[in-house]
């Protein structure tokens, strides 16, 4: 017999929209009786958010299924199901190459995730539902959000633009929006639990399209009493629109921050990615936005290693990098995924090439995210009290507007509040700062 105290343990992978999925179904399973643990030898449901953007999650997902199989010999009422990305993916294959998983559930599914585990618990025999990626957006929404000070709310689902590369268009579906009033519900909902941080996420944010522009909704939801911070992402260069470039500048709260994915810096690998823009359009919206907010901070995403890629095609890439001056870069080496256009492309580049490739263009960013940060040496930012660095409980750590981690002495400051802090040393990836007192200002 099952307790009335169900645990659930949730392993998430993947992107920010997996995180705002899985505290969704956390929030619906906690109405049939399951509360978080972190100890999944102590839970009763364990769900896995999966991921399959690149092989690399795929097998760590893997891994974490193997390693629950004596968990659940051990305890057979354990059930152990599957959400996500890969799960949309590969649906009953999960179950054949892994007995041991009780369910598996499509992205669209998600909402379903407390009927399944009901059924599952009367009567228990395996599932698989994955049968629609488009799915309604249930406009039920309870999540139980992880976090204290910043948090995530979706504003729209799914991707049409099907680079070649990319497996989300077929894990994630049609581009689905969700409506305004719903939006400002949810954003007035995590502000009354305490959050002053929001982030508007979509695969392809700045797509919106329910009944209102991205630009209009964005400074809608810039109005809303207690947002001490906006951001979204992620943006396609392709919809960066002007009205949003001037929503950003003319926002209250809207963080000068802009995830804007170049993926590559030649013409010929762009349109083989099916990106829609060009090396020379991109570098255009850069300098318009850069002009019209200053201080913005641009960051990106590139892969490396896309087939036909020459060495001629790298550095230019290069030489795009070292044109644009990211702040910022999360650099990929190409994972082939089977489905997509690109997986049967001649002239794939072998591994040796690709990790090769991927060093030159992390050492020619890191050089540049460290000359960016050096200049802001001895300047004061705003920043957003996030809590005790995970080190060293003296030290508090924080984000500036520009996304920036910034470590800082703290003092009486709590969590959530908004400080100013003098960066006293910059490295690549972080910020080093004292708080300046309103007494140090005077
Ligand atoms: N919707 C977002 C995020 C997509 S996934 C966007 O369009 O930017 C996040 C990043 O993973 C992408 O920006 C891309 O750089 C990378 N990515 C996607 N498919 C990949 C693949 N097959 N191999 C390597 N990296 C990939
Ligand atoms: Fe993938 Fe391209 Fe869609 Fe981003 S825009 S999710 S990279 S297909
Ligand atoms: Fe991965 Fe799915 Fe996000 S494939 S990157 S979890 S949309």
């Amino acid at each position: 017999m099952r307790g009335m105290d169900k645990k659930l343990k949730i392993l998430t992978y993947g992107c920010q929209m997996n995180v705002a999925d899985s505290e969704r179904m956390a929030g619906l399973l906690k109405k049939i009786g399951y509360t978080l643990t972190d100890d999944a030898e102590r839970a009763d449901l364990i769900l896995i958010n999966t991921c399959c953007v690149r092989a690399t999650a795929e097998d760590k997902v893997f891994g974490q299924i193997g390693k629950f199989k004596s968990l659940k010999r051990e305890k057979p009422s354990l059930i152990l199901g599957v959400a996500g990305c890969m799960a949309q993916k590969e649906g009953a294959n999960l179950i054949k190459r892994a007995p041991h998983i009780d369910f598996v559930l499509g992205t669209g599914q998600s909402s379903e995730v407390a009927r399944v585990v009901l059924s599952l618990e009367r009567e228990r025999k395996h599932f698989v539902d994955v049968s629609n990626v488009s799915g309604e957006i249930s406009s039920e929404v309870f999540p139980l959000r992880g976090g204290h000070v910043s948090t995530f709310v979706p504003i729209m689902y799914g991707c049409n633009n099907f680079c070649t590369y990319c497996i989300v268009p077929y894990v994630r579906g049609r581009e689905r929006s969700r409506q305004p009033e719903e939006i400002f519900a949810e954003v007035k909902q995590a502000v009354a639990e305490g959050f002053k941080e929001i982030t508007l996420l979509g695969q392809n944010v700045n797509s919106y399209s329910g009944g209102m522009t991205f630009a209009e909704l964005l400074s809608a939801v810039d109005k809303i009493a207690g947002v001490k911070r906006l951001r979204f992402m992620t943006s396609h260069p392709k919809d960066l629109s002007d009205e949003l470039i001037a929503a950003i500048a003319g926002g209250e709260n809207i963080c000068e921050h802009i995830h804007l994915p170049v993926q590559y810096g030649s013409d010929k690998i762009l349109q083989r990615m099916n990106r829609v823009y060009t090396v020379e359009k991109y570098l255009r919206l850069v300098e318009k936005i850069r002009v019209a907010i200053p201080n913005v901070s641009l960051t990106t995403d590139l892969i490396v290693g896309f087939p036909g890629e020459t060495e001629e095609d790298f550095q230019e890439t290069l030489k795009f990098l070292r044109a644009v001056k990211f702040d910022a870069a999360f650099t990929f080496i190409y994972s082939k995924r089977s489905g997509t256009p690109a997986a049967t492309f001649a002239s794939q580049i072998d591994d040796a090439t690709k990790h090769r490739r991927l060093e030159e263009l992390m050492k020619v960013q890191n050089e540049i995210s460290l000359a960016k940060n050096l200049a802001l040496e001895n300047s004061a930012v705003e920043v957003l009290v996030e809590g005790a660095s995970k080190t060293d409980d003296k030290i508090f750590m924080g984000r500036t507007r520009s996304n920036k981690l910034i470590l800082f002495e703290h003092g009486s400051e709590q969590a959530g509040e908004l400080v100013s802090v003098k960066i006293n040393q910059a490295q690549t990836w972080l910020l080093k700062g004292k708080i300046i007192h309103s007494s140090d200002v005077a």
